[in-house]
């Protein structure tokens, strides 16, 4: 069997560090409804090592995004503690971008100084920061659109765009939640393949949710399985099939299969729940969900 190190980038072959260390993380939200609390996240333990490219899959509402917006700083854990490169995040910062569904882009702003904002912010001056955003959307082959409004370009490209103004930070991790959702299935191949050279040249460190196992056995040296109520992580799999990667081949397909039925196993798990919970909540509403 293949070593995960045969089939990384050059950058995670060097590596052994942990670039991302989490130890026993819980987050709960207060429910206002019912004056409890929902615990979201339990227990989480995980490590990602520099240039790693990690998937993450899981039922809807399981804490994907709310473990990738820790990661980012943007929310606080309950418990647990979450280290990037040895230190604790303490908050939003470069190190930790994210790439979201909905490209996030400014619309006032043209391609190239979309690119630019972060390196504003830090106080680099014009040259520089230009310097750089528009090497930064070489690797998204998009130098030729850098004076072009946003709003002109397609989704594709837009997504292209947020996720040069992520990498122009040179962040220790890359957060993308789900940033392939919203462009058809042609554009989503493209952005696949792209992601795919993006981390081969840069040695990145990923960490990726989406609700396609497809993609994350595409792209992944690893993926992450969750399950739900609470959030927490019940399976992983180091994918060693060579790159590129064939979806149609057996062995693709293999994966895909046992991973679909662990996957099922937990969509159908949380659906009986949300069913039991509005069945107790309001047997009425229940009842009526049910003659639809
Ligand atoms: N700010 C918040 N306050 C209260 N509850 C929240 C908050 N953010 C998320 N939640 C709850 O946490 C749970 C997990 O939400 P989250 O968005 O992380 O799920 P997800 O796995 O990303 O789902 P999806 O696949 O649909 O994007 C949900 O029950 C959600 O309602
Ligand atoms: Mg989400």
């Amino acid at each position: 069997m293949k070593h995960l190190d045969d089939i990384a980038p050059a950058a995670y072959e060097r590596s052994s560090e942990w670039e991302l260390e989490i130890d026993g993380l819980f987050k709960e939200f207060e429910e206002p409804s019912s004056g409890g609390t929902n615990v979201v996240l339990e227990n989480i333990d995980m490590k990602v090592r520099k240039g790693d490219l990690i998937s993450i899959v899981g039922p809807s509402g399981c804490g994907k995004s709310t473990l990738l917006k820790i990661i980012a700083g943007f929310e606080k854990p309950t418990r647990g503690s979450v280290r990037l490169g040895g230190r604790t995040i303490t908050g939003s910062g470069p190190d930790q971008m994210m790439v979201f569904q909905d490209y996030a882009l400014f619309p006032w702003m043209n391609t190239v100084e979309n690119v630019e904002f972060g390196l504003r912010i830090q106080k680099l001056d014009k040259k520089e920061r230009r310097e750089k955003a528009m090497e930064a959307l070489g690797r998204v082959s998009l130098q030729h659109v850098a004076e072009r409004p946003v709003y002109m370009l397609s989704g594709g490209m837009q997504q292209r765009v947020a996720i040069a103004r992520a990498l122009v930070m040179q962040p220790r991790i890359l957060l993308m939640d789900e940033p392939f959702g919203a462009v058809d299935a042609q554009q989503r191949h493209l952005l696949q393949e792209e992601l795919m050279r993006i981390w081969r040249d840069t040695g990145q460190t990923i960490l990726f949710v989406t609700h396609s196992l497809d993609e994350a056995i595409f792209l992944s040296s690893s993926v992450l399985l969750m399950a739900i109520n609470p959030g927490r992580f019940i399976h992983s799999d180091v994918i060693t099939l060579d790159r590129p990667r064939d979806s149609t081949s057996e062995p693709f397909n293999q994966i895909e299969r046992k991973l679909r039925a662990l996957l099922d196993t937990e969509v159908h798990k949380a659906e009986a729940q949300f069913e039991m919970s509005i069945a107790e909540q309001s047997p009425k509403r229940w009842w009526s969900r049910r003659q639809r």
